[in-house]
């Protein structure tokens, strides 16, 4: 006894096709908006649920493909208000405000929504879409619990004006045709809303205000023992979150470009943070106070987002074309020191090193068609060299403002010299 509804596969397709933009594009809106993100728990999240939608947008794109829908990427028309709509998501007035939009109203719509697909199509005929969704419902799930949680850890969390900024979303979700469409023109009632202007990334990274101001992550002078040693890698890591912002930015600022660059783009961004955290975890565990005791800062998008995103894609690759090698070496020297954990920290980084390296040639000449492999080659190569000669004159001329760091830095390390004594 059928207990679903019989539908025909132009109509899958084409709510297949709605499920996917939905999920592209509030990816895109997240990775614009996790750049100019202070709440550092709220960055951390973004990232993980940026790669996590890529892959769900990914499995949606390809079903509707399989269902007879020739041209997913090139066709938006068909959905153009319901793009418009998601496309103004960043301009959110606060963190609490964006996540609010992004976890109260369009994800758990988009759950809603699944869940009733699967609850009415035949599970014999369109069985590869329940195969997929299933996939994607628990992680979506798991997606709006790690929202709970953090929600309540928001300053600004409960306030009038993000409640309001919820409701208006609502009602405009509904008026352009909802999860499912067809897609309709919400009309003049939501004028305000389509009238802010485009949302267009910040020249650094946000961080947390409660974090000491910096100028510069790398410490004015070299380690004088293994643990100082450690701490400065793990200093290092900490501080790739610009490095996780760059391709983030990139998914946002590039519209239109073939799906994998994206698709990539958003590992990238999680494997950065990623390495981030590891730095994060590392100086916890040895008594560290994240953005306090050490500098938490978007130096290289201070030093050149003014040349535009190009540059900093360019220093990044530049950057990562040493990193399997010198990640590999590091691996080694943690060993022969007995930070196991710190080697395994490197260990991973080394494996994803070696895919960001494709990825980001891949964004250069998505970015800079017209450039030759040699000019590639020049201008990374020029940018890196640059970024060396900044770092080494903040040292040489006293610019680093590092000294209140280095300080407790110090007290740290003695601290957990004192504690595990060699
Ligand atoms: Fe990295
Ligand atoms: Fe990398």
């Amino acid at each position: 006894m059928h207990t679903f509804l019989l539908r025909d596969v132009d109509t899958a397709s084409e709510m297949m096709r709605r499920c996917y933009r939905i999920v592209k594009e509030s990816m895109r809106s997240m990775a614009g908006y996790m750049v100019k993100m202070q709440s550092w728990p709220g960055k951390k999240m973004l990232a993980k649920h940026i790669w996590l939608d890529a892959v769900h947008a990914d499995w949606l794109r390809t079903r509707t493909l399989e269902l007879r829908y020739p041209r997913v990427d090139v066709d938006e028309d068909s959905d153009r208000h319901l793009i418009r709509v998601l496309e103004k998501l960043p301009n959110a007035s606060s963190d609490a405000e964006f996540l609010s939009l992004v976890y109260t109203v369009i994800k758990p719509a988009l759950l809603e929504s699944l869940r009733a697909y699967l609850a009415q199509s035949d599970p014999l005929d369109d069985a590869p879409s329940h195969i997929v969704l299933g996939r994607i419902l628990p992680e979506l799930e798991m997606e709006l619990h790690e929202y709970e949680a953090l929600a309540s850890t928001l300053t600004a969390g409960a306030s009038s004006s993000t409640t309001a900024a919820a409701q208006e979303l609502t009602g405009l979700l509904a008026a352009c045709g909802g999860v499912f469409g067809p897609d309709r023109d919400p009309g003049e009632a939501f004028a305000a809303y389509f009238g802010r202007p485009d949302y267009v990334v910040p020249s650094e990274g946000g961080r947390e205000p409660s974090w000491s101001p910096a100028v510069m992550q790398v410490p004015p002078r070299e380690p004088r023992n293994p643990i100082e040693r450690r701490v400065w890698i793990a200093i290092d890591h900490a501080n790739e979150v610009w490095a996780a912002e760059t391709p983030a930015a990139l998914i946002w600022a590039y519209k239109g470009l073939a799906w994998p660059l994206y698709l990539n783009a958003a590992r990238w961004c999680y494997d950065e943070m990623r390495h981030a955290m590891m730095g994060e975890q590392r100086l916890a565990a040895m008594g560290f106070e994240i953005g306090v005791d050490y500098p938490m800062v978007p130096d290289h998008w201070r030093t050149y987002s003014h040349r535009g995103l190009g540059s900093l894609l360019l220093l990044l690759h530049g950057l990562e074309q040493k990193g399997p090698l010198n990640k590999s070496k590091m691996k080694l020297e943690l060993t022969e020191q007995h930070d196991l954990e710190g080697a395994q920290d490197c260990d991973y980084d080394w494996a994803d090193e070696s895919g960001h390296i494709s990825f980001g040639l891949a964004w250069i000449k998505a970015v800079f068609p017209d450039w030759s492999k040699e000019r590639i080659m020049a201008e990374t190569q020029e940018i890196v060299t640059d970024w060396v000669d900044w770092i080494k004159r903040y040292h040489a001329e006293g610019l680093h403002q590092y000294d209140g760091f280095m300080a407790r830095i110090e007290g740290r390390v003695a601290d957990y010299m004192e504690a595990y004594p060699a």
